[in-house]
């Protein structure tokens, strides 16, 4: 959920403002990363959820700001050196415009993918609602554009390939969207295990309670209605489902995703759940 052109321009400003030894050096810095529309909002708010009630972190007005984009920041740029830990960023880029400092792999990656098809699906709808993205002139187009890498977050087949093909640089934790709508317990006890957050079942079922799709959607501080109206006119938590796709997809459409899927990452064995 950001223009190019900021990207390119924070990229090109400060990046340097990024470093991972934090004010108290404790190396406890905790990325989401994701190709847009993958669960990233969701993931912000079980990695929240579980840091809050683990104690010790600092309150900020909303998920936005408790967890920010590496590279989307429209409103000034915060030097992240000052923040306290333990700090929590989101990105969407691929490992080449990560700091080069997560390798040493003090700072926990938490990468969430999400099958392409609801992907592109959900992609389509949030262009239609937010104002920096070029509204698609139909959905046939916008998925040529998107299996072209044309839109933003660049080619969906090339992030998941990059951060499959780099993990072992990172300590990193791999979780798929499918995984989390079919098990959220199950998903949540892994992201506390992997932060090595130690909470009770009861804790776990609160976080549990404040990331589903219900919760959040009537969460202020997670649901990105703070962001205003002429920016975003429309509700960001749209359906959060698995097969949405199916409602837009047509069945030449859906064989094409199909046979690219298989010759850009036929080798990789990846595993999607469609519906
Ligand atoms: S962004 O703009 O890249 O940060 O978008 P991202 O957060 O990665 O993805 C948005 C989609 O995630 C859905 N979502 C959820 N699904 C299930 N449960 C919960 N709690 C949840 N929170 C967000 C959101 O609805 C978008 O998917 P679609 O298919 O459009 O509904």
């Amino acid at each position: 959920c950001f223009s190019i052109s900021l990207v390119s321009s924070y990229l090109l400003s400060s990046s340097p403002s990024y470093s991972n030894k934090s004010q108290t050096g404790l190396y406890s810095d905790t990325f989401i990363v994701t190709f847009p529309k993958s669960g990233t909002v969701w993931s912000q708010q079980i990695i929240i959820s579980i840091c809050e009630l683990a104690g010790g972190l600092n309150q900020y007005a909303n998920n936005f700001e408790q967890m920010p984009w590496l590279e989307y920041r429209e409103e000034g740029l915060e030097d992240y050196t000052l923040r306290r830990s333990p700090r929590l960023f989101s990105s969407h880029l691929i490992p080449a415009l990560m700091p080069p400092g997560l390798k040493n792999k003090k700072a926990k990656i938490i990468y969430v993918m999400r099958n392409p098809k609801d992907v592109v699906v959900s992609f389509y709808h949030f262009s239609h609602i937010l104002k920096d993205l070029d509204t698609p002139e139909s959905f046939d187009s916008y998925l040529e554009q998107f299996l072209e890498g044309k839109v933003i977050g660049s080619s969906w087949f090339d992030h998941i390939r990059a951060w499959h093909s780099h993990k072992d640089q990172y300590n990193i934790l791999f979780l798929t969207y499918e995984d989390m709508i079919m098990d959220l317990k199950g998903a949540v006890t892994k992201i506390c295990k992997f932060l090595g957050k130690n909470l009770s079942d009861a804790a776990i079922e609160q976080v549990v309670e404040k990331s589903t799709f219900k919760t959040m959607k009537n969460d202020s501080k997670a649901n990105y209605k703070f962001i205003p109206p002429e920016k975003l006119s429309g509700d960001f938590m749209r359906k959060g489902k698995i097969g949405d796709w199916k409602n837009t997809f047509t069945v030449a459409q859906s064989e094409r995703v199909d046979q690219m899927l298989q010759e850009r990452l036929g080798d990789m064995n990846l595993k999607f759940i469609w519906e």
